[in-house]
């Protein structure tokens, strides 16, 4: 990405958006976090938006281009969910579904169109949408065997459905010189059950849980000028999990 270009990370403060701020903010780019807390120790801007909320992703759009008057990146990348996230399928309300796919999939809609009319305006732009292993095959149930996590069931269809989004995105938006992509990352180590992280790393190829800052340099690529020709791609960020 040329320097100086107005990036916006969602969820910027959390453990795999810190590590897109940074990598971004030293790479010259001006990073706007919009999150519901702030991290004061990110060299970057921060706009408290609530991407759930239409007016708030509205008031923070207008903030960003008040000041800046151009929008050159977006990362999707925030996780909002209910308190209930992480509940086992047989004890799954529909309400609770509804709530989530609404949190995390309707919400990038909405703040992705938002972007989409400026990015078109200006014939020039990079969204990247962080999806998840998740949303490319099913869960191996073994590796939570002895521990309370599980990868609760909307997150497939939440991740699925983002991923298959940023294609269509990539078929409309090509014309106006604009990219769609996605990372999805295989699991980020964050003080996880060992018992699961043991069992996370027998498996996967590379024998390690990926770290933010595996996630945040392929997401800095494809917003670069290096990948000026690449849209509508899934760049699966997993240390092999997915080849096997
Ligand atoms: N951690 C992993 O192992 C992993 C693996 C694959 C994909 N992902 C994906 O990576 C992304 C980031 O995950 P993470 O683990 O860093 O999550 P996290 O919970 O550490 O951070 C999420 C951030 O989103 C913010 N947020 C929550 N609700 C919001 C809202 N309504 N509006 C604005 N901001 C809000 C939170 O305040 C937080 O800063 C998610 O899309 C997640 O699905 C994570």
């Amino acid at each position: 990405m040329k320097t100086n270009d107005v990036v916006i990370v969602t969820g910027g403060s959390g453990l795999i958006g810190r590590a897109i701020v940074k990598c971004l903010s030293e790479r010259s780019n001006t990073v706007i976090n919009f999150d519901l807390r702030e991290s004061s120790d990110l060299n970057c801007e921060f706009v408290l938006c609530d991407i759930t909320s239409q007016k708030s992703v509205k008031d923070g759009i207008d903030a960003v281009l008040a000041k800046h008057h151009r929008i050159d990146g977006l990362v999707n990348n925030a996780y909002p969910r209910t308190k209930d996230w992480g509940t086992a399928f047989d004890e799954l309300t529909a309400e609770s579904w509804q709530q989530n796919v609404d949190m995390q999939l309707n919400s990038v809609f909405f703040i992705t169109q938002q972007v989409l009319f400026q990015m078109k305006k200006q014939n020039r732009g990079s969204v990247v949408n962080i999806a998840s292993i998740y949303g490319v095959v099913g869960n191996d149930q073994t590796i939570y065997e002895g521990t309370k996590i599980s990868t609760p069931a909307p997150y497939s269809a939440i991740k699925g459905g983002l991923i298959n989004f940023t294609r269509y995105l990539a078929g409309l938006y090509g014309q106006y010189n604009v990219r769609i992509n996605c990372v999805s990352p295989g699991g980020i180590i964050d003080s996880q059950d060992p018992k699961f992280v043991a069992a996370y790393e027998h498996k996967v190829p590379m024998k390690r849980m990926g770290t933010p800052e595996d996630i945040a340099s392929p997401v800095a690529f494809l917003l670069s000028e290096g990948a000026l020709y690449i849209t509508g791609q899934i760049l699966i960020v997993d240390g092999g999990w997915t080849a096997i």
